[in-house]
């Protein structure tokens, strides 16, 4: 099952069951929203898990693009991207719980055929505000699912305060052996779907007062879903990928961690470019930056004479065909070189301002404000062109 696949399937399953589907929004969230990127399906929908009546309806179903800088240190291994796709459901007001749980599982197990013994679900297991969400435990007993009750884990939160609610994750097993322990004790549990039962908002104060409506809000990882049902490994081997694993290392000889590194955020700041963001020193610029410069850091680190002009114009048109979007490929590549001369020339800057020798010592953080303000030299950049300390012989007792 390829990817369009799962989209079709999850689409038509939830459309049977009087959902209509809604375009998927940019990874922009709307105005007044707290978070420089779409992190998650229901940003777009906030208005409406707030009480403001959809005009397509109670039921809706979709595909939403998603940008996750929470999760940059984790890109490589073999869950996390940067930018992903989340398929979504909501119930705006309609069923509770423990049908979208219901749904949930008749999927995975009949519609992709997931062996119901892989699967693991949790629960939230209640705080001093909220009890237990006991009804989401016994759905899963029915189904002789086994759950885990935690209580951080399982509370879902768009930022401090708004549309919040206890959860209940399901998890697929992964592992060469039968399934074992619990998603909390054996990462072997993989999660692919969340679904938050999206009835409170949270005040300033930390209290919480009930949404006008009882929502349920849920998020599936397309690219995780489609691996293992693909039955790889790790997101990097599912088919979205096939086309930058066909063409990456016959460019670039890199081990499996950089590799995974570039081709991650080669795509995330393709699709970045693509919904309208330039690279910049604040914000989502910045973000954007920060993409470019890791990636490039990784390029140069074993050879500096590496190119993003060197990438396949391919990569660039599949990518913003998946995403459908339509930025010209040539536009994207512009920006991709632009960034590429600016970072060069900021390091080769960097690299001889660094090699006077009032810099030669410990860097002190009127150095590194100096840096900053007369040579432009950013603090990361800066530390990022100081040798390494070598680490400490410890005592070993
Ligand atoms: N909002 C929830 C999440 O991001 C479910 O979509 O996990």
């Amino acid at each position: 099952m390829n990817t369009e696949d799962v989209i079709r399937t999850f689409v038509e399953y939830y459309e049977e069951r009087g959902h209509h589907r809604i375009s998927g929004s940019t990874l922009l969230p709307p105005p007044g929203d707290p978070v420089l990127f779409t992190t998650s399906g229901m940003h777009p929908l906030t208005p409406y898990l707030e009480g403001r009546p959809h005009e397509l309806g109670r039921r809706l179903v979709n595909v939403q693009r998603c940008l996750r800088t929470t999760d940059l240190e984790e890109v490589g291994d073999p869950t996390h991207l940067t930018v992903f796709e989340m398929l979504g459901t909501w119930s705006l007001g309609d069923y509770e719980g423990p049908q979208s749980l219901d749904w949930g599982y008749g999927l995975l197990t009949e519609g992709f055929g997931v062996d119901p013994g892989l699967i693991h679900a949790t629960v939230f297991g209640g705080d001093e505000q909220v009890g237990p969400d006991t009804a989401a435990e016994q759905m899963w007993q029915r189904h002789g699912v086994p759950v885990e009750r935690t209580v951080e884990d399982n509370w879902w939160s768009n930022g401090p305060t708004g549309p919040c609610g206890p959860d209940s994750e399901i998890f697929i097993w992964t592992g060469d052996t039968p399934p074992q322990s619990t998603p909390t004790r054996d990462d072997r549990w993989v999660e692919v779907w969340n679904h938050v039962m999206m009835r409170h908002r949270r005040l300033p104060d930390g209290s919480l007062v009930p949404l006008p409506q009882r929502n349920v809000d849920t998020g599936l990882g397309l690219e995780r879903l489609a691996s293992l049902l693909q039955g790889k490994n790790s997101v990097f081997e599912g088919d979205v990928f096939t086309p930058w694993r066909r063409r990456v290392p016959g460019l670039w000889d890199l081990d499996e961690p950089s590799l995974r590194l570039v081709c991650d955020h080669l795509r995330s700041a393709v699709v970045v470019i693509g919904d309208g963001v330039r690279p910049g020193n604040t914000g989502r610029g910045y973000v954007l930056r920060r993409l470019v410069r890791r990636a490039l850091t990784v390029l140069w680190r074993d050879d500096p004479s590496r190119q993003l002009g060197d990438l396949p114009a391919e990569l660039v048109s599949h990518t913003l065909d998946h995403f459908r979007q339509t930025t010209d490929p040539d536009e994207v590549r512009r920006v991709l070189l632009d960034e590429e001369r600016r970072f060069g020339g900021l390091l080769r800057r960097g690299r001889q301002v660094l090699a006077r020798p009032r810099f030669q010592g410990t860097l002190d953080e009127e150095d590194l404000h100096y840096l900053h303000d007369t040579h432009g030299l950013p603090r990361e950049l800066v530390l990022s062109l100081r040798p390494r300390p070598e680490p400490e012989i410890s005592e070993m007792s």
